[in-house]
C-alpha cells in the first residue's frame, strides 16, 4: 500500500501485497506496507507527513514597485495547496470509515501476524512487525467515551398466520466508531423483512414439523443481533415444531456478545432455545458439514467475496434435503455497486459446488422484495430472497 501523490492514502484491498504472495514479500515491502497502513488507521498517532511545498513565488524585479500577487491573505499556490490537503483529508477519512477496507486491513493483519515466522526475517524485524501490525490492530478496537451513543432497546411484533404474535426486543447497541466491522451491533432492513415474511407465512419457508422433521437443526449465518434466530425460536412451537437446534452464527467477537445479550433478554431461562456460535463464512468448521436442516442469511451480501464464501459455507453446512434461504440486500450506489449481481454470478453452472452423488448446489428460486417504508436504511432499494439447495 502507498500514499497518493495527492497525499491521501490508497485503499487496502487494491494496494495491500495479496495475502498469498506475503511469503515472498520483501521487509521493505512489509513495512512500507505497515507504515502506510497506520497513517490511514492511526492518524494522530503517527499523521500522514505530507510536506508542504515552498510557495513560488512570481519573480518582481527590483526596479519596479512590488505589489501583491493575490489580494486574499494566502497565495493562490497556498490557496491551492490548503485545498488538495482539505480534499485529501476527506479521501483518506472516507476510506478509513469504510468498512470493507478495514476488514480487509484486519485480515491482511493477522494473516501477516500468523506468517511472519516463515517469511525468513531476522529476530528484530519480525518481532517489529508483529508489534506494529500489532499496534495497528489495537487501534481498531479504541473506543473512547466520546464516540459512544445510547444503545437503543427495540421491540419488534410480528404477526403469524394463526393470528398471534412473535414479539422480540433487541439490544441495538452502538457501533464503536472506530472498528467498522462490527456492522451486526444493528438490527437490518433485511433482517426485520425476513421476519416479518416468516411470521406471515410460515409454510412458504418450510417451517412446519412435516419439512422440518424431528429436532431440526437451523442455523443462521452472519446473525448480527440474532433477530432471525430469536423470531425463529419464537414462532416454531406456535406450528407444532419442538425441540429445534437453533444457532445463530457470526465471526465477530462483539457481535457474538451482543446476540448473547439478546437471547438473554428474550429467553431469560436456563436452556434458550437459540445457541451462539462463531463462525466464519470463510473457514466454516469441519465439525458442522452436512448438519444443517435449514439455513438462514440475511444482509450478508456487502463485499465481492461475501456471495462465493457463503455459497460455499451453506454448501458445506447443509444436508442434502436441506434449504438455505438467503435475503440480500440491493444497494446499487457508491461501493455497492454491482454487490448485489455477485449472488448470481457465484451460482452460474460451473462454479455451484457438486457432491459425492453427483448433487448440484444451486439457486433454486428468486424472489424479488419491495423495501418498505421506514424499515431499513436510504440506500437499500429492495431486497432478493433466494431459494438455493442441492438437486
Ligand atoms: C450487515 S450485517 C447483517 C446482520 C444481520 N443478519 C441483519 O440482517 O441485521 C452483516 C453481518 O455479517 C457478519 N459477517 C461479515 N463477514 C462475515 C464472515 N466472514 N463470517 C461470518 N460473519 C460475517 C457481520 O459481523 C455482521 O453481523
Amino acid at each position: 500500500m502507498s500514499v497518493s501523490l495527492s497525499g491521501s492514502c490508497l485503499p487496502p484491498s487494491s494496494s495491500l501485497i495479496p495475502i498469498r504472495q506475503l511469503v515472498v514479500a520483501s521487509e521493505e515491502q512489509i513495512a512500507a506496507a505497515l507504515r502506510n497502513l497506520q497513517a490511514l488507521y492511526c492518524p494522530l498517532r503517527l499523521p500522514t507527513a505530507i510536506s508542504k511545498p515552498a510557495p513560488k513565488w512570481k519573480h518582481i524585479s527590483g526596479v519596479s514597485t512590488p505589489s501583491p500577487i493575490d489580494s486574499g491573505y494566502a497565495s493562490r499556490d497556498e490557496k491551492q495547496f490548503e485545498d488538495d490537503v482539505a480534499v485529501s483529508e476527506e479521501v483518506t477519512a472516507a476510506l478509513r470509515a469504510d468498512p470493507y477496507e478495514r476488514t480487509f486491513a484486519t485480515r491482511w493483519l493477522t494473516s501477516l501476524i500468523s506468517r511472519v515466522e516463515e517469511m525468513g526475517f531476522d529476530e528484530d524485524a519480525t518481532a517489529s512487525i508483529i508489534d506494529d501490525a500489532a499496534f495497528i490492530l489495537s487501534s481498531f478496537s479504541d473506543f473512547t467515551k466520546d464516540e459512544e451513543e445510547e444503545a437503543l432497546e427495540r421491540d419488534f411484533s410480528f404477526p403469524t398466520a394463526s393470528g398471534g404474535k412473535v414479539e422480540v426486543t433487541l439490544n441495538d447497541a452502538p457501533l464503536s466508531g472506530t472498528d467498522h466491522t462490527d456492522v451486526g451491533l444493528q438490527s437490518w432492513g433485511a433482517s426485520i423483512v425476513l421476519s416479518s415474511m416468516m411470521c406471515a407465512d410460515h409454510e412458504r419457508f418450510g417451517l412446519q414439523q412435516e419439512t422440518l422433521g424431528e429436532r431440526p437443526t437451523i442455523i443462521e449465518l452472519g446473525a448480527g443481533t440474532g433477530l432471525v434466530s430469536l423470531t425463529l425460536a419464537k414462532l416454531l412451537p406456535e406450528f407444532g415444531v419442538t425441540g429445534a437446534n437453533i444457532v445463530a452464527t457470526d465471526y465477530h467477537l462483539a457481535v457474538l456478545d451482543n446476540c448473547k445479550l439478546n437471547v438473554e433478554t428474550n429467553f431469560p431461562s436456563e436452556q434458550p432455545p437459540v445457541g451462539i456460535q462463531i463462525l466464519d463464512w470463510s473457514q466454516p468448521p469441519a465439525d458442522l458439514q452436512s448438519t444443517a436442516t435449514m439455513l438462514i442469511a440475511s444482509d450478508v451480501i456487502y463485499a465481492p467475496e461475501h456471495a462465493a464464501w457463503l455459497r460455499d459455507c451453506a454448501a458445506h453446512l447443509l444436508k442434502p434435503d436441506g434449504t438455505f434461504w438467503l435475503m440480500a440486500t440491493v444497494r446499487k450506489t457508491g461501493k455497492f455497486e454491482g454487490i448485489p449481481e455477485t449472488v448470481e454470478s457465484a451460482f452460474v453452472p460451473k462454479l455451484c459446488p457438486k457432491d459425492a452423488s453427483g448433487r448440484v448446489f444451486k439457486i433454486l428460486q428468486k424472489e424479488t422484495v419491495e423495501k418498505r417504508r421506514s424499515i431499513g436504511r436510504g440506500d437499500e432499494s429492495g431486497y432478493n430472497l433466494y431459494r438455493i439447495g442441492w438437486v
